[in-house]
């Protein structure tokens, strides 16, 4: 889709034009002048209650009288007064869903002057991209029947804005475009198949990452290198796959100063959890393809960064792996030497993402960060305690924790911090070894952000649990591409 903002005459020349209407009947600005051209044809329509104003209702009119455009999409905005930023969403998928049964190819909307709460036309343009990319977006790599669901015939929407707004638009636009991006791409990995999608098909994406985009530099660390590194957690997950175990980096550096620290993501990817040895159970076992939204999150930011290409070094890691039972496979009762030194007791094979996470944390201490950040869906105990709406974060840092929480507010893109206090390292005892890999049966997701800590002590470190918001579950299953959101608005914050 193409965006773009200008100041659009009163009746302009497009397939289709979008204007709001309230519950209390009456129009929005623009839909007042466009009322006016058409003799009170869209006033009478309200009037009559033949068109509502009620939050997402539409309604399609075609050859309004004297206006240019074929079409008037006249959208339901609630009552008048601002609306926060999930009424404006909802409003905007209904309009992409009434744009796409129409054969429109271009559009100019007029929505641009509905009043969000505490927010300005930055964020109403920048969500309106965000979602319209979101609401056309399909997975239909492995369906041989492509064009089974209707796509959207429309290629071009222009928000209306005042010329002194024209400049605000246009970043508005720009940042959308790269969230939308790097949240479908994000998708698209996450949703892939765990047959298709493995550690070195995580690994391939970096590669060519790198191929397309001269600031992107990416190595890959295979199982021969981790021995070598003492990579001893992170192999033993591996140690039941066939399919090996690879660490992507991929750096970008773009900061004006070339050697400024650099920000590093991290994120965990485990192509395929079926818990190993302690095996999970069957129901919702296909669900696990997508241990690896940590990784398809970081990747998306990697591509979203390519494309805003904000002056920062930053450093995104993808910690591809498999948690599959085997005869060679790790098992409860195992202790195992990490790269830092520290030994872990394994009481069960299914806390795995700590474990791969917790070496590459150590191996990420070489690029001296300024921040590191973990992405990783860890834990079934975050989902118990937040739901599905928010991400779990946990930090060390007051100040790194409060700007993503920030970020995740002003991308809404939801984040809720946990507690890391002492209390919890004690969850952790070993009788047989420095630390065991799970904490009991209270307080799971901060219990595995304290084990984490234990290997951060090197840097600035935050943790984002995505377990209950990196996908959707039931009729509309798959990937959701959080937290890329609210990673580039972190990153964006970052540029001073
Ligand atoms: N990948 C899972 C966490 C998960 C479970 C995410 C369900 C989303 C939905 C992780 O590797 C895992 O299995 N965690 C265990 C930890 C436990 C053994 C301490 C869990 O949450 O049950
Ligand atoms: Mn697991
Ligand atoms: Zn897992």
């Amino acid at each position: 889709m193409k965006y773009s903002a200008q100041q659009c005459a009163v009746n302009p020349a497009a397939d289709c034009l979008i204007v709001g209407v309230f519950e209390e009947k009456t129009l929005s600005q623009s839909a007042v002048e466009i009322d006016n051209v058409s003799g009170k044809y869209i006033s009478r329509l309200v009037e009559s209650g033949e068109i509502g104003g009620k939050l997402g209702q539409t309604a399609l009119l075609r050859h309004v009288p004297n206006v240019t455009a074929a079409r008037v999409l006249v959208v339901g905005c609630g009552k008048a007064g601002e609306l926060n930023e999930r009424q404006y969403k909802q409003l905007m998928q209904k309009t992409a869903q009434a744009l796409k049964e129409t054969q429109a190819k271009s559009a100019v909307s007029f929505l641009t002057e509905i009043q969000l709460n505490q927010r300005d036309l930055y964020w109403n343009i920048r969500f309106a991209v965000e979602t319209l990319e979101q609401d056309s977006y399909q997975f239909t790599q492995f369906k041989s029947q492509k064009t089974a669901e209707k796509s959207t015939a429309l290629s071009e929407v222009t928000f209306n804005v005042g010329a002194d707004d024209q400049a605000t638009a246009e970043q508005a636009i720009q940042h959308g475009a790269a969230i939308a991006l790097g949240v479908r791409l994000a998708k698209d990995v996450a949703n892939c198949p765990p047959n298709v999608c493995n550690p070195t098909y995580l690994a391939d994406k970096a590669l060519d990452l790198a191929k397309t985009s001269p600031l992107i530099k990416t190595t890959i660390i295979n199982e021969a290198e981790m021995e070598k590194l003492g990579m001893g957690a992170y192999l033993a997950v591996s140690r039941g796959a066939h399919n090996e175990a690879k660490l992507s980096v991929m750096e970008y550096r773009n900061a004006s100063n070339p050697n400024a620290k650099p920000i590093v993501l991290v994120g965990k990817g485990l192509t395929f959890d079926a818990g190993g040895i302690s095996l999970k159970p069957a129901a919702d076992m296909d669900e696990m393809k997508y241990d690896m939204c940590g990784a398809a999150s970081v990747y998306g930011v990697m591509n979203a960064l390519a494309q805003l290409q904000l002056p920062l070094n930053v450093i995104g890691v993808m910690a591809g792996c498999e948690n599959l039972p085997d005869g060679n496979a790790y098992r409860p009762g195992d202790i195992l030497t990490t790269m830092n030194g520290l030994t872990v007791e394994v009481l069960n094979t299914d806390a795995e993402g700590r474990l791969v996470l917790c070496d590459t944390l150590t191996y990420v201490e070489r690029f001296d960060p300024e921040v590191v950040i973990d992405i990783a869906t860890l834990t079934g105990a975050c989902v118990v305690a937040l739901g599905q709406h928010n991400s779990g974060l946990v930090s060390t840092h007051d100040d790194i924790a409060a700007a993503l929480e920030k970020a995740a507010q002003q991308s809404a893109d939801k984040a809720w911090r946990l507690p890391l206090s002492e209390e919890y390292q004690e969850q952790l005892k070993s009788n047989f070894a420095d630390l065991a890999n799970i904490g009991g049966r209270w307080g799971g997701a901060i219990t595995a952000g304290a084990f984490l800590s234990n290997f951060t002590k090197k840097y600035p470190w935050a943790h984002l649990d995505i377990a209950g918001t990196a996908w959707l579950q039931g009729a509309n299953k798959g990937a959701t591409g959080r937290p890329v959101s609210l990673l580039v608005q972190f990153l964006l914050d970052q540029v001073k």
